[in-house]
């Protein structure tokens, strides 16, 4: 049977590697899985639920993550991410949300009861998966990885002019330091820390804007690929 293609893009937060994945998979017309929502709706579920404390209530919480009703249904372009059959896609971007995810993250059991969910979305035609540890513990024998960084003050400034764009008035130095708070907690945890898989492409995007990563990362599957039949290749 023909191996289904995995492509993994993991990297630290506000990198834009979310935005990269989406223009990736449309491009090649693949699934996506954004691995992060999966963190923050189990996140949202133990906030509904009242769970004070993450560290304590460890085993329930890898517990519910086994049994989390959740779906991504495609709305004109945007994914639409349902927990319990509820539109919750603007409450998971939430900063209290991120917060509570990063914690659920860290916690091995939770980790463990979420590799088969993960692991489901490789489906024909192909995978595009997004988050930390894609290449690394989820999707070791991915065909293509990549790495996308950018140091934490141009994510900072990134972030900042998004959240402008949308009307909101975020102080920068704030911004910074949680990036800075959330990239340490990602990258010093004691399981499936943030960092790139051995075989992983590195590209730093602190010069580069979207289309131009997207461009480098097709340009990359084309080279370790050359067999897919993918949009616009000159072998298929
Ligand atoms: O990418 P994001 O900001 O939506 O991720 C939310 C949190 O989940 C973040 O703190 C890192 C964590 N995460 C993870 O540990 N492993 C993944 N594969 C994806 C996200």
């Amino acid at each position: 049977m023909a191996v289904i293609p995995v492509i993994t893009i993991d990297g630290p937060s506000a990198v834009g590697k979310g935005t990269a994945a989406r223009l990736v998979a449309a491009e090649l017309g693949f699934h996506l899985l954004d691995s992060g929502a999966l963190y923050r709706l189990l996140a949202l579920k133990t906030l509904r639920l009242g769970m004070p404390q993450v560290a304590a209530n460890a085993a329930q919480i890898a517990s519910l993550a086994e049994q989390l009703d959740i779906a991504f249904e495609a709305d004109d372009g945007n994914t639409r991410v349902l927990l319990d059959g509820e539109d919750v896609s603007a409450e998971i971007r939430t900063e209290a949300v991120g917060a509570r995810a990063s914690e659920v993250a860290a916690l091995a059991d939770v980790r463990a009861a979420l590799l088969d969910l993960q692991r489901g979305f490789r489906r024909a035609p192909g995978l595009v998966a997004d988050g930390r540890d894609m290449g690394t513990v989820v999707f070791p024998d991915a065909q293509v990885k990549l790495f996308i960084d950018a140091s934490a003050a141009v994510r900072a400034r990134r972030r900042h002019k998004e959240l402008s764009d949308k009307g909101k008035n975020v102080n920068i130095a704030s911004l910074l330091r949680e990036i800075n708070e959330r990239d340490d907690r990602d990258r010093n945890r004691k399981v499936a820390p943030l960092r790139p898989a051995a075989d992983a492409l590195l590209i730093n995007t602190d010069e580069l804007g979207i289309h131009q990563v997207k461009s480098q990362i097709i340009d990359h599957i084309r080279q370790c690929l050359p067999d897919q039949p993918l949009p616009g290749s000159t072998d298929c």
